[in-house]
Protein backbone atom coordinates (compact mmCIF):
# COMPACT_ATOMS: atom_id res chain seq x y z
CA UNK A 1 0.00 0.00 0.00
CA UNK A 2 2.81 2.53 -0.20
CA UNK A 3 0.97 3.63 -3.42
CA UNK A 4 -1.47 6.15 -2.27
CA UNK A 5 -3.52 5.31 -5.56
CA UNK A 6 -3.79 1.69 -3.75
CA UNK A 7 -6.23 2.93 -1.02
CA UNK A 8 -9.75 2.17 -1.37
CA UNK A 9 -12.06 5.00 -1.14
CA UNK A 10 -14.05 3.12 0.96
CA UNK A 11 -12.57 0.39 2.44
CA UNK A 12 -14.00 -1.19 5.22
CA UNK A 13 -14.19 0.32 8.53
CA UNK A 14 -10.79 -0.16 10.08
CA UNK A 15 -12.13 1.33 13.43
CA UNK A 16 -14.52 -1.09 14.10
CA UNK A 17 -14.92 -2.44 17.47
CA UNK A 18 -17.31 -3.33 20.22
CA UNK A 19 -19.59 -0.74 19.33
CA UNK A 20 -21.01 -0.39 16.07
CA UNK A 21 -20.22 3.47 14.96
CA UNK A 22 -22.12 4.92 11.63
CA UNK A 23 -20.34 6.28 9.08
CA UNK A 24 -23.21 7.14 6.84
CA UNK A 25 -24.42 10.28 9.19
CA UNK A 26 -26.53 13.03 7.54
CA UNK A 27 -24.89 16.06 6.79
CA UNK A 28 -25.92 18.51 9.84
CA UNK A 29 -23.99 21.78 8.52
CA UNK A 30 -25.64 25.17 7.88
CA UNK A 31 -24.53 25.46 4.10
CA UNK A 32 -26.45 22.01 3.34
CA UNK A 33 -29.89 23.11 5.31
CA UNK A 34 -29.62 25.72 2.73
CA UNK A 35 -29.40 23.20 0.11
CA UNK A 36 -32.00 20.97 0.50
CA UNK A 37 -34.57 24.13 0.81
CA UNK A 38 -32.60 24.94 -2.90
CA UNK A 39 -33.18 21.64 -4.36
CA UNK A 40 -36.92 21.46 -3.26
CA UNK A 41 -37.36 24.86 -4.84
CA UNK A 42 -35.71 24.50 -7.66
CA UNK A 43 -35.92 21.02 -8.93
CA UNK A 44 -31.91 19.95 -8.33
CA UNK A 45 -29.40 22.08 -6.49
CA UNK A 46 -27.65 23.06 -9.37
CA UNK A 47 -30.22 23.99 -10.91
CA UNK A 48 -29.26 21.15 -13.65
CA UNK A 49 -31.42 18.36 -14.52
CA UNK A 50 -30.12 15.01 -11.86
CA UNK A 51 -28.09 12.85 -13.53
CA UNK A 52 -26.45 14.99 -16.31
CA UNK A 53 -23.89 16.41 -14.38
CA UNK A 54 -20.50 15.00 -15.21
CA UNK A 55 -18.83 12.15 -12.65
CA UNK A 56 -16.94 13.54 -10.00
CA UNK A 57 -13.18 14.78 -11.33
CA UNK A 58 -15.42 15.40 -14.64
CA UNK A 59 -13.31 12.84 -17.27
CA UNK A 60 -16.50 12.18 -19.69
CA UNK A 61 -16.44 8.20 -19.45
CA UNK A 62 -14.90 6.94 -16.33
CA UNK A 63 -15.79 3.11 -15.93
CA UNK A 64 -18.76 3.61 -14.04
CA UNK A 65 -21.50 0.66 -12.72
CA UNK A 66 -25.01 1.77 -12.68
CA UNK A 67 -27.15 0.53 -10.28
CA UNK A 68 -30.74 0.70 -11.26
CA UNK A 69 -33.04 1.58 -7.86
CA UNK A 70 -36.21 -1.00 -7.64
CA UNK A 71 -36.91 0.18 -4.07
CA UNK A 72 -34.96 -1.92 -2.29
CA UNK A 73 -33.85 -0.79 1.15
CA UNK A 74 -30.10 -2.09 0.44
CA UNK A 75 -29.68 -0.04 -2.95
CA UNK A 76 -27.21 2.54 -0.93
CA UNK A 77 -25.22 -0.52 0.45
CA UNK A 78 -24.97 -2.13 -2.89
CA UNK A 79 -23.46 1.10 -3.70
CA UNK A 80 -21.48 1.30 -0.86
CA UNK A 81 -19.90 -2.23 -1.77
CA UNK A 82 -18.90 -1.55 -5.43
CA UNK A 83 -17.03 1.65 -4.11
CA UNK A 84 -15.72 -0.51 -1.47
CA UNK A 85 -14.23 -2.83 -4.57
CA UNK A 86 -12.70 0.88 -5.86
CA UNK A 87 -15.02 0.92 -8.31
CA UNK A 88 -17.00 3.96 -9.51
CA UNK A 89 -20.83 3.44 -9.80
CA UNK A 90 -23.93 5.34 -9.73
CA UNK A 91 -27.55 4.98 -9.03
CA UNK A 92 -30.37 5.36 -11.38
CA UNK A 93 -34.06 5.21 -12.04
CA UNK A 94 -35.68 2.48 -13.23
CA UNK A 95 -36.44 4.25 -16.33
CA UNK A 96 -33.18 4.96 -17.33
CA UNK A 97 -32.57 4.42 -21.10
CA UNK A 98 -29.24 2.37 -22.32
CA UNK A 99 -28.14 5.49 -24.43
CA UNK A 100 -28.19 7.48 -20.90
CA UNK A 101 -25.87 4.40 -19.60
CA UNK A 102 -23.69 4.48 -22.79
CA UNK A 103 -23.31 7.98 -22.45
CA UNK A 104 -22.13 8.34 -18.56
CA UNK A 105 -19.14 5.55 -19.93
CA UNK A 106 -21.36 2.27 -18.39
CA UNK A 107 -19.37 -0.77 -17.85
CA UNK A 108 -22.10 -2.85 -16.23
CA UNK A 109 -25.92 -3.07 -14.42
CA UNK A 110 -27.40 -4.14 -11.25
CA UNK A 111 -30.64 -4.03 -10.56
CA UNK A 112 -31.20 -3.76 -7.28
CA UNK A 113 -34.42 -5.66 -5.01
CA UNK A 114 -37.85 -3.94 -4.46
CA UNK A 115 -40.84 -4.53 -3.14
CA UNK A 116 -42.52 -4.81 -6.18
CA UNK A 117 -43.83 -8.16 -8.12
CA UNK A 118 -43.31 -8.15 -11.23
CA UNK A 119 -46.67 -9.05 -12.35
CA UNK A 120 -48.51 -6.11 -10.46
CA UNK A 121 -49.93 -3.48 -12.85
CA UNK A 122 -47.53 0.02 -12.20
CA UNK A 123 -44.59 -2.95 -10.93
CA UNK A 124 -41.12 -0.42 -11.82
CA UNK A 125 -39.91 -1.94 -14.86
CA UNK A 126 -36.95 -1.54 -17.15
CA UNK A 127 -36.19 -0.62 -20.67
CA UNK A 128 -35.77 -4.19 -22.06
CA UNK A 129 -32.49 -2.83 -24.39
CA UNK A 130 -30.67 -2.68 -21.40
CA UNK A 131 -31.27 -6.83 -20.36
CA UNK A 132 -30.51 -7.37 -23.79
CA UNK A 133 -26.99 -8.52 -23.43
CA UNK A 134 -25.55 -5.14 -24.62
CA UNK A 135 -24.25 -4.78 -20.89
CA UNK A 136 -22.92 -7.31 -18.50
CA UNK A 137 -25.86 -7.54 -15.56
CA UNK A 138 -26.33 -8.63 -12.35
CA UNK A 139 -29.78 -9.10 -11.07
CA UNK A 140 -30.41 -9.15 -7.22
CA UNK A 141 -34.14 -10.36 -6.31
CA UNK A 142 -36.71 -8.56 -7.56
CA UNK A 143 -33.77 -7.24 -10.28
CA UNK A 144 -33.34 -10.77 -11.41
CA UNK A 145 -36.82 -11.36 -11.31
CA UNK A 146 -37.59 -8.43 -13.62
CA UNK A 147 -34.63 -9.38 -16.08
CA UNK A 148 -36.51 -13.11 -16.36
CA UNK A 149 -39.61 -11.62 -16.58
CA UNK A 150 -38.70 -8.95 -19.59
CA UNK A 151 -36.58 -11.65 -21.71
CA UNK A 152 -39.51 -14.28 -21.52
CA UNK A 153 -39.39 -15.82 -18.81
CA UNK A 154 -41.86 -16.67 -15.89
CA UNK A 155 -42.17 -15.29 -12.03
CA UNK A 156 -44.47 -16.48 -9.59
CA UNK A 157 -45.35 -16.53 -5.34
CA UNK A 158 -45.87 -20.20 -5.59
CA UNK A 159 -45.19 -21.61 -2.52
CA UNK A 160 -41.55 -20.52 -2.68
CA UNK A 161 -41.18 -17.59 -0.01
CA UNK A 162 -37.92 -17.26 1.77
CA UNK A 163 -36.96 -14.82 4.27
CA UNK A 164 -33.52 -14.75 6.21
CA UNK A 165 -30.67 -17.32 6.15
CA UNK A 166 -30.80 -19.46 2.87
CA UNK A 167 -27.73 -22.17 2.32
CA UNK A 168 -27.35 -21.55 -1.61
CA UNK A 169 -25.87 -24.80 -3.31
CA UNK A 170 -23.37 -23.49 -5.93
CA UNK A 171 -23.90 -25.78 -9.20
CA UNK A 172 -21.82 -24.21 -11.25
CA UNK A 173 -18.84 -22.09 -10.68
CA UNK A 174 -17.10 -19.63 -12.65
CA UNK A 175 -18.22 -15.96 -13.42
CA UNK A 176 -19.70 -14.58 -10.34
CA UNK A 177 -19.49 -17.54 -8.31
CA UNK A 178 -15.56 -18.23 -8.81
CA UNK A 179 -13.34 -18.98 -6.28
CA UNK A 180 -17.11 -20.16 -3.62
CA UNK A 181 -17.63 -23.41 -1.94
CA UNK A 182 -19.91 -25.70 -3.00
CA UNK A 183 -22.59 -24.49 -0.78
CA UNK A 184 -22.72 -21.09 0.91
CA UNK A 185 -24.92 -19.09 3.23
CA UNK A 186 -26.49 -16.17 1.93
CA UNK A 187 -29.57 -13.60 3.01
CA UNK A 188 -32.67 -14.32 1.31
CA UNK A 189 -35.64 -11.86 1.51
CA UNK A 190 -38.17 -12.38 -1.54
CA UNK A 191 -42.01 -13.86 -2.24
CA UNK A 192 -41.79 -14.30 -5.90
CA UNK A 193 -39.16 -16.41 -7.73
CA UNK A 194 -38.28 -17.25 -10.75
CA UNK A 195 -40.59 -20.42 -12.20
CA UNK A 196 -39.44 -20.70 -16.02
CA UNK A 197 -35.65 -19.89 -16.92
CA UNK A 198 -35.74 -17.26 -20.24
CA UNK A 199 -34.08 -18.64 -23.16
CA UNK A 200 -30.68 -18.67 -23.03
CA UNK A 201 -30.10 -18.89 -19.48
CA UNK A 202 -29.80 -21.86 -17.16
CA UNK A 203 -29.61 -22.32 -12.83
CA UNK A 204 -26.38 -22.17 -11.62
CA UNK A 205 -27.48 -22.25 -7.93
CA UNK A 206 -30.34 -23.43 -6.11
CA UNK A 207 -31.95 -24.04 -2.44
CA UNK A 208 -33.71 -26.15 -0.71
CA UNK A 209 -36.64 -24.59 -1.70
CA UNK A 210 -35.79 -22.61 -4.67
CA UNK A 211 -34.60 -24.45 -7.77
CA UNK A 212 -33.20 -21.09 -9.55
CA UNK A 213 -31.56 -19.36 -6.93
CA UNK A 214 -29.06 -18.12 -9.39
CA UNK A 215 -29.47 -17.68 -13.11
CA UNK A 216 -26.43 -16.83 -16.39
CA UNK A 217 -27.16 -17.02 -19.50
CA UNK A 218 -23.22 -18.58 -19.93
CA UNK A 219 -22.25 -14.57 -20.83
CA UNK A 220 -22.17 -11.99 -19.08
CA UNK A 221 -25.68 -11.58 -17.01
CA UNK A 222 -26.86 -12.97 -14.02
CA UNK A 223 -29.51 -12.77 -11.54
CA UNK A 224 -29.27 -13.88 -7.96
CA UNK A 225 -32.19 -14.57 -5.79
CA UNK A 226 -30.20 -13.40 -2.09
CA UNK A 227 -28.75 -10.53 -1.07
CA UNK A 228 -24.95 -10.58 -1.56
CA UNK A 229 -24.53 -6.96 -0.43
CA UNK A 230 -25.48 -7.54 3.33
CA UNK A 231 -23.27 -8.94 5.89
CA UNK A 232 -25.53 -11.99 6.46
CA UNK A 233 -23.88 -13.14 3.26
CA UNK A 234 -21.05 -13.78 4.30
CA UNK A 235 -19.11 -13.75 0.86
CA UNK A 236 -21.47 -11.63 -0.63
CA UNK A 237 -18.35 -9.28 -1.30
CA UNK A 238 -16.67 -11.53 -3.25
CA UNK A 239 -19.71 -12.45 -5.47
CA UNK A 240 -19.94 -8.38 -5.99
CA UNK A 241 -15.93 -8.55 -6.67
CA UNK A 242 -16.31 -10.71 -9.52
CA UNK A 243 -19.25 -9.60 -11.09
CA UNK A 244 -17.25 -6.32 -11.17
CA UNK A 245 -13.79 -7.65 -11.99
CA UNK A 246 -14.32 -10.55 -14.37
CA UNK A 247 -17.95 -9.92 -16.06
CA UNK A 248 -17.67 -6.15 -16.32
CA UNK A 249 -13.68 -5.65 -16.58
CA UNK A 250 -13.54 -3.34 -13.88
CA UNK A 251 -10.27 -2.19 -12.72
CA UNK A 252 -10.74 -0.47 -9.43
CA UNK A 253 -8.98 2.56 -10.28
CA UNK A 254 -11.50 4.58 -7.92
CA UNK A 255 -9.03 5.64 -5.36
CA UNK A 256 -8.85 9.25 -3.23
CA UNK A 257 -5.74 10.58 -4.86
CA UNK A 258 -7.28 9.93 -8.60
CA UNK A 259 -10.65 11.44 -7.13
CA UNK A 260 -8.75 14.12 -6.28
CA UNK A 261 -6.93 14.74 -9.26
CA UNK A 262 -9.42 14.37 -11.47
CA UNK A 263 -11.66 16.81 -9.10
CA UNK A 264 -9.45 19.41 -9.09
CA UNK A 265 -9.31 19.53 -12.95
CA UNK A 266 -12.88 19.37 -12.97
CA UNK A 267 -13.01 22.32 -10.58
CA UNK A 268 -10.77 24.68 -12.37
CA UNK A 269 -12.40 24.06 -15.91
CA UNK A 270 -15.89 24.41 -14.02
CA UNK A 271 -14.76 27.41 -11.86
CA UNK A 272 -12.67 29.10 -14.81
CA UNK A 273 -11.34 32.40 -13.29
CA UNK A 274 -13.99 33.06 -11.12
CA UNK A 275 -14.11 33.79 -7.52
CA UNK A 276 -16.44 31.26 -5.02
CA UNK A 277 -17.40 31.43 -1.48
CA UNK A 278 -17.83 28.75 0.69
CA UNK A 279 -19.98 28.36 4.54
CA UNK A 280 -17.29 26.52 6.65
CA UNK A 281 -18.94 24.87 9.56
CA UNK A 282 -16.16 23.16 11.04
CA UNK A 283 -18.21 19.53 10.11
CA UNK A 284 -16.51 17.09 7.68
CA UNK A 285 -18.39 17.75 4.85
CA UNK A 286 -17.91 21.68 4.25
CA UNK A 287 -13.79 21.20 5.37
CA UNK A 288 -13.26 18.63 2.56
CA UNK A 289 -15.17 20.80 -0.21
CA UNK A 290 -13.54 23.23 1.01
CA UNK A 291 -9.80 22.18 1.06
CA UNK A 292 -11.08 20.60 -2.52
CA UNK A 293 -12.04 23.93 -4.13
CA UNK A 294 -8.94 25.45 -2.58
CA UNK A 295 -6.63 23.06 -3.89
CA UNK A 296 -7.90 23.85 -7.41
CA UNK A 297 -8.59 28.06 -7.09
CA UNK A 298 -6.24 29.05 -4.14
CA UNK A 299 -7.80 31.96 -2.53
CA UNK A 300 -9.99 33.09 -4.87
CA UNK A 301 -12.16 30.75 -2.25
CA UNK A 302 -13.19 32.62 0.51
CA UNK A 303 -14.71 30.47 3.33
CA UNK A 304 -16.84 32.30 5.70
CA UNK A 305 -17.21 30.32 9.09
CA UNK A 306 -20.39 31.70 11.20
CA UNK A 307 -20.48 31.70 14.76
CA UNK A 308 -24.01 31.33 15.78
CA UNK A 309 -23.52 31.48 19.73
CA UNK A 310 -25.01 27.99 19.62
CA UNK A 311 -21.86 26.02 18.97
CA UNK A 312 -19.79 23.41 21.13
CA UNK A 313 -17.21 24.28 23.11
CA UNK A 314 -13.87 25.96 21.73
CA UNK A 315 -15.37 25.28 18.44
CA UNK A 316 -15.34 28.47 16.85
CA UNK A 317 -11.42 28.61 18.04
CA UNK A 318 -10.65 25.28 16.65
CA UNK A 319 -12.26 26.04 12.96
CA UNK A 320 -10.26 29.20 13.19
CA UNK A 321 -7.26 27.46 14.42
CA UNK A 322 -7.37 25.09 12.01
CA UNK A 323 -8.75 26.87 8.67
CA UNK A 324 -7.39 30.07 9.12
CA UNK A 325 -4.01 29.05 8.24
CA UNK A 326 -4.82 27.44 4.69
CA UNK A 327 -7.79 28.80 3.70
CA UNK A 328 -8.78 32.73 3.14
CA UNK A 329 -11.00 32.68 6.21
CA UNK A 330 -13.70 35.30 7.28
CA UNK A 331 -15.01 34.09 10.74
CA UNK A 332 -17.86 36.14 11.90
CA UNK A 333 -18.97 36.22 15.79
CA UNK A 334 -23.32 36.27 15.09
CA UNK A 335 -24.21 35.07 18.24
CA UNK A 336 -26.08 38.09 19.77
CA UNK A 337 -27.95 38.34 16.33
CA UNK A 338 -28.85 34.43 16.95
CA UNK A 339 -29.62 34.49 20.41
CA UNK A 340 -31.41 37.63 20.01
CA UNK A 341 -33.84 36.25 17.55
CA UNK A 342 -34.41 32.78 19.74
CA UNK A 343 -35.03 34.61 23.28
CA UNK A 344 -38.23 33.18 24.41
CA UNK A 345 -38.74 30.67 21.65
CA UNK A 346 -39.33 27.58 22.69
CA UNK A 347 -40.82 25.40 20.16
CA UNK A 348 -38.09 23.42 18.44
CA UNK A 349 -39.52 23.70 14.88
CA UNK A 350 -40.37 27.91 15.16
CA UNK A 351 -35.96 27.53 16.53
CA UNK A 352 -35.02 25.96 13.47
CA UNK A 353 -36.50 28.05 11.08
CA UNK A 354 -35.23 31.21 12.49
CA UNK A 355 -32.16 30.08 12.76
CA UNK A 356 -31.79 28.77 9.39
CA UNK A 357 -33.15 32.10 8.19
CA UNK A 358 -30.81 33.85 10.09
CA UNK A 359 -27.95 31.64 8.95
CA UNK A 360 -29.01 32.57 5.57
CA UNK A 361 -29.11 36.60 5.62
CA UNK A 362 -26.06 36.70 7.31
CA UNK A 363 -24.15 34.22 5.07
CA UNK A 364 -25.32 36.63 2.55
CA UNK A 365 -24.73 39.83 3.85
CA UNK A 366 -20.86 38.57 4.02
CA UNK A 367 -21.14 37.23 0.67
CA UNK A 368 -22.30 40.16 -0.58
CA UNK A 369 -19.15 42.39 1.61
CA UNK A 370 -16.14 40.08 0.51
CA UNK A 371 -16.59 38.46 -2.79
CA UNK A 372 -15.17 40.91 -5.06
CA UNK A 373 -17.10 42.71 -7.90
CA UNK A 374 -17.31 39.81 -10.39
CA UNK A 375 -14.57 39.30 -12.45
CA UNK A 376 -15.67 38.09 -15.47
CA UNK A 377 -18.61 40.06 -17.33
CA UNK A 378 -21.59 37.99 -17.09
CA UNK A 379 -20.84 34.96 -15.05
CA UNK A 380 -22.05 34.17 -11.44
CA UNK A 381 -19.60 33.38 -8.76
CA UNK A 382 -19.95 30.31 -7.49
CA UNK A 383 -21.31 28.79 -4.14
CA UNK A 384 -19.05 25.95 -2.93
CA UNK A 385 -21.27 23.51 -0.66
CA UNK A 386 -20.36 20.11 0.77
CA UNK A 387 -23.79 18.00 -0.32
CA UNK A 388 -22.88 14.50 -0.44
CA UNK A 389 -24.21 11.19 -2.16
CA UNK A 390 -26.52 10.09 0.76
CA UNK A 391 -28.36 14.11 0.32
CA UNK A 392 -28.70 13.13 -2.93
CA UNK A 393 -30.18 10.15 -2.96
CA UNK A 394 -32.31 11.25 0.01
CA UNK A 395 -33.93 13.85 -1.48
CA UNK A 396 -34.56 12.55 -4.53
CA UNK A 397 -36.46 10.22 -2.83
CA UNK A 398 -38.09 12.53 -0.79
CA UNK A 399 -39.25 13.92 -3.53
CA UNK A 400 -40.92 10.64 -4.77
CA UNK A 401 -42.26 9.89 -1.63
CA UNK A 402 -44.59 10.89 0.63
CA UNK A 403 -43.85 10.61 4.43
CA UNK A 404 -45.15 12.12 7.47
CA UNK A 405 -42.15 15.51 8.88
CA UNK A 406 -40.89 14.26 12.12
CA UNK A 407 -38.16 17.45 11.89
CA UNK A 408 -36.95 19.49 9.12
CA UNK A 409 -33.89 18.21 9.41
CA UNK A 410 -32.44 20.59 6.54
CA UNK A 411 -35.12 22.79 5.55
CA UNK A 412 -34.87 25.48 7.33
CA UNK A 413 -34.14 28.28 5.02
CA UNK A 414 -33.41 29.30 1.51
CA UNK A 415 -30.93 30.78 -0.96
CA UNK A 416 -30.91 34.39 -1.46
CA UNK A 417 -32.44 34.92 -4.85
CA UNK A 418 -30.99 37.93 -5.33
CA UNK A 419 -27.17 36.28 -4.57
CA UNK A 420 -27.52 34.82 -8.10
CA UNK A 421 -24.58 32.33 -7.02
CA UNK A 422 -23.87 29.34 -9.02
CA UNK A 423 -23.83 26.10 -7.20
CA UNK A 424 -20.75 23.30 -6.66
CA UNK A 425 -20.90 20.43 -5.27
CA UNK A 426 -17.54 19.10 -5.69
CA UNK A 427 -18.48 15.38 -3.24
CA UNK A 428 -22.21 14.88 -4.43
CA UNK A 429 -21.17 11.59 -6.10
CA UNK A 430 -19.68 10.42 -2.73
CA UNK A 431 -20.51 8.76 0.13
CA UNK A 432 -19.03 9.83 3.82
CA UNK A 433 -16.15 7.08 4.29
CA UNK A 434 -15.33 8.31 0.75
CA UNK A 435 -14.95 11.81 2.05
CA UNK A 436 -13.44 10.68 4.79
CA UNK A 437 -10.55 9.22 2.66
CA UNK A 438 -10.58 12.12 0.25
CA UNK A 439 -10.23 14.87 3.63
CA UNK A 440 -7.14 12.41 4.57
CA UNK A 441 -6.01 12.69 1.19
CA UNK A 442 -5.98 16.80 1.19
CA UNK A 443 -4.15 16.64 4.73
CA UNK A 444 -7.39 17.29 7.15
CA UNK A 445 -6.62 16.19 10.43
CA UNK A 446 -7.92 12.91 11.64
CA UNK A 447 -9.71 15.04 14.59
CA UNK A 448 -12.20 16.89 11.84
CA UNK A 449 -12.08 14.15 9.47
CA UNK A 450 -13.71 11.70 12.51
CA UNK A 451 -16.07 14.22 13.97
CA UNK A 452 -19.67 13.33 15.19
CA UNK A 453 -22.28 14.80 13.36
CA UNK A 454 -23.38 18.05 14.67
CA UNK A 455 -26.81 19.30 13.66
CA UNK A 456 -27.23 22.55 11.47
CA UNK A 457 -28.84 24.32 14.42
CA UNK A 458 -26.61 23.44 16.84
CA UNK A 459 -27.44 23.53 20.55
CA UNK A 460 -30.07 25.22 20.37
CA UNK A 461 -32.00 21.65 19.64
CA UNK A 462 -30.15 20.42 22.79
CA UNK A 463 -30.84 22.99 25.07
CA UNK A 464 -34.70 21.77 25.37
CA UNK A 465 -36.97 24.59 25.41
CA UNK A 466 -36.32 28.37 25.10
CA UNK A 467 -32.76 29.08 24.64
CA UNK A 468 -30.29 31.55 26.18
CA UNK A 469 -26.19 32.60 27.16
CA UNK A 470 -26.23 30.65 30.56
CA UNK A 471 -28.32 27.52 29.94
CA UNK A 472 -25.99 27.48 26.64
CA UNK A 473 -22.81 27.07 28.85
CA UNK A 474 -24.17 25.07 31.11
CA UNK A 475 -24.98 22.48 28.34
CA UNK A 476 -21.40 23.26 26.53
CA UNK A 477 -19.61 22.25 29.94
CA UNK A 478 -21.49 19.39 30.41
CA UNK A 479 -21.15 18.01 26.83
CA UNK A 480 -17.28 19.16 26.61
CA UNK A 481 -16.80 16.54 29.92
CA UNK A 482 -19.11 14.00 28.53
CA UNK A 483 -16.67 14.36 25.02
CA UNK A 484 -13.47 14.27 26.76
CA UNK A 485 -14.16 11.02 29.19
CA UNK A 486 -15.26 9.66 25.93
CA UNK A 487 -12.36 9.97 24.46
CA UNK A 488 -10.01 9.08 27.50
CA UNK A 489 -11.78 5.71 27.61
CA UNK A 490 -11.35 5.30 23.56
CA UNK A 491 -15.02 5.16 22.89
CA UNK A 492 -15.59 8.59 21.21
CA UNK A 493 -14.89 6.72 17.27
CA UNK A 494 -17.04 3.79 18.49
CA UNK A 495 -20.31 5.46 19.17
CA UNK A 496 -22.07 7.60 16.47
CA UNK A 497 -23.22 10.01 17.98
CA UNK A 498 -22.94 11.16 21.43
CA UNK A 499 -23.50 14.49 23.58
CA UNK A 500 -25.15 16.04 26.31
CA UNK A 501 -28.88 17.99 26.48
CA UNK A 502 -29.84 20.54 28.92
CA UNK A 503 -33.50 19.78 29.94
CA UNK A 504 -35.73 22.02 31.10
CA UNK A 505 -36.51 19.68 34.43
CA UNK A 506 -34.96 21.14 37.99
CA UNK A 507 -34.67 18.65 40.46
CA UNK A 508 -34.12 18.82 43.98
CA UNK A 509 -30.94 17.83 45.19
CA UNK A 510 -28.09 17.86 48.23
CA UNK A 511 -24.55 19.02 47.87
CA UNK A 512 -22.27 19.87 51.34
CA UNK A 513 -25.53 19.90 53.48
CA UNK A 514 -27.58 22.19 51.73
CA UNK A 515 -30.54 21.93 49.27
CA UNK A 516 -29.83 23.11 45.91
CA UNK A 517 -32.39 23.02 42.89
CA UNK A 518 -30.22 22.40 39.72
CA UNK A 519 -30.53 21.45 36.31
CA UNK A 520 -31.15 17.73 34.92
CA UNK A 521 -28.64 16.82 32.10
CA UNK A 522 -28.86 14.05 30.05
CA UNK A 523 -26.17 11.84 27.64
CA UNK A 524 -27.27 10.15 25.08
CA UNK A 525 -25.06 7.79 22.97
CA UNK A 526 -25.88 5.95 20.23
CA UNK A 527 -24.77 3.61 17.64
CA UNK A 528 -26.26 3.37 14.02
CA UNK A 529 -25.09 2.99 10.40
CA UNK A 530 -27.57 5.65 8.53
CA UNK A 531 -28.73 7.90 11.64
CA UNK A 532 -32.38 6.19 10.40
CA UNK A 533 -32.73 4.03 13.38
CA UNK A 534 -30.39 4.19 16.41
CA UNK A 535 -29.61 2.25 19.68
CA UNK A 536 -28.68 3.53 22.91
CA UNK A 537 -24.75 2.72 23.69
CA UNK A 538 -23.87 0.36 26.15
CA UNK A 539 -21.12 2.46 27.67
CA UNK A 540 -19.46 0.89 31.15
CA UNK A 541 -21.27 2.12 34.20
CA UNK A 542 -17.32 3.48 35.49
CA UNK A 543 -17.14 6.16 31.99
CA UNK A 544 -21.01 7.06 33.05
CA UNK A 545 -20.14 7.45 37.06
CA UNK A 546 -16.86 9.48 35.86
CA UNK A 547 -18.48 11.73 33.60
CA UNK A 548 -21.98 12.30 36.25
CA UNK A 549 -19.26 12.88 39.08
CA UNK A 550 -17.64 15.97 37.00
CA UNK A 551 -20.82 17.54 35.38
CA UNK A 552 -22.87 17.64 38.64
CA UNK A 553 -19.20 19.06 40.78
CA UNK A 554 -17.84 20.96 37.56
CA UNK A 555 -21.03 22.57 36.14
CA UNK A 556 -22.59 24.78 38.67
CA UNK A 557 -26.42 24.10 38.60
CA UNK A 558 -26.65 21.54 37.31
CA UNK A 559 -27.05 18.32 40.65
CA UNK A 560 -28.66 15.79 38.38
CA UNK A 561 -27.39 13.45 35.63
CA UNK A 562 -29.49 10.97 33.44
CA UNK A 563 -28.30 8.65 30.41
CA UNK A 564 -30.88 8.11 27.65
CA UNK A 565 -31.37 4.77 27.57
CA UNK A 566 -33.84 5.17 24.35
CA UNK A 567 -34.11 3.38 20.90
CA UNK A 568 -34.61 5.06 17.53
CA UNK A 569 -37.55 4.63 16.42
CA UNK A 570 -39.41 5.35 18.76
CA UNK A 571 -37.38 8.17 20.39
CA UNK A 572 -34.95 10.24 17.89
CA UNK A 573 -31.60 10.43 18.22
CA UNK A 574 -31.82 14.25 19.17
CA UNK A 575 -34.25 15.45 22.15
CA UNK A 576 -35.92 18.21 19.99
P1 LIG B 1 -32.90 12.59 14.70
O1 LIG B 1 -32.94 13.47 15.90
O2 LIG B 1 -33.96 12.91 13.70
O3 LIG B 1 -31.50 12.89 14.02
O4 LIG B 1 -32.91 11.13 15.03
C1 LIG B 1 -30.89 12.16 13.00
C2 LIG B 1 -29.60 12.87 12.64
O5 LIG B 1 -29.87 14.16 12.11
C3 LIG B 1 -29.28 15.16 12.91
N1 LIG B 1 -30.21 16.28 13.01
C4 LIG B 1 -30.12 17.42 12.30
N2 LIG B 1 -29.22 17.84 11.41
N3 LIG B 1 -30.36 19.89 11.18
C5 LIG B 1 -29.35 19.10 10.84
O6 LIG B 1 -28.52 19.51 10.03
C6 LIG B 1 -31.32 19.56 12.08
O7 LIG B 1 -32.23 20.30 12.35
C7 LIG B 1 -31.18 18.24 12.68
N4 LIG B 1 -31.91 17.56 13.59
C8 LIG B 1 -31.30 16.36 13.78
C9 LIG B 1 -29.00 14.52 14.23
O8 LIG B 1 -27.94 15.17 14.92
C10 LIG B 1 -28.68 13.10 13.83
O9 LIG B 1 -27.35 12.99 13.38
Amino acid sequence: MSDPRLTPMAGPRSRGGPIARGSDEPTTTPEEVQLTKARSDRGTATGRPEDTSDPPGGRAKRPTIAIVDYGSQYTQLIARRVRESRVYCEIFPHDVTPAELASKGVVGVILSGGPSSVYEANAPRIDPEVVDGRFPVLGICYGMQLMAHVLGGEVGPEGTREYGPATVEIGEHGGIFEGLAPSERAWASHGDSVLRLPAGFHAIARTERLPVAAMSDGRTRFGVQFHPEVVHTPRGAEVLRNFLYRVCGATGDWTPAAFVEEAVGQLRREIGDRHAICALSGGVDSAVAAALVARAIGDRLTCVFIDTGLLREQEPEQVVATFGPRLRLVAVDAADRFLLRLAGVSEPETKRAIIGEEFVRCFEEEAAARLPAETVAGQKPVLVQGTIYPDVIESRSRESKTSARIKTHHNVGGLPEVMSLEIVEPLRRLFKDEVRRVGAELGIAEDILWRHPFPGPGLAVRVVGDVDREKLEILRRSDAIFIEELRAADLYTKVAQAFAVLTPVRSVGVQGDFRTYGYLVALRAVTTEDFMTADWARLPYDLLERVSARIVNEVPSVNRVVYDVSSKPPATIEWE
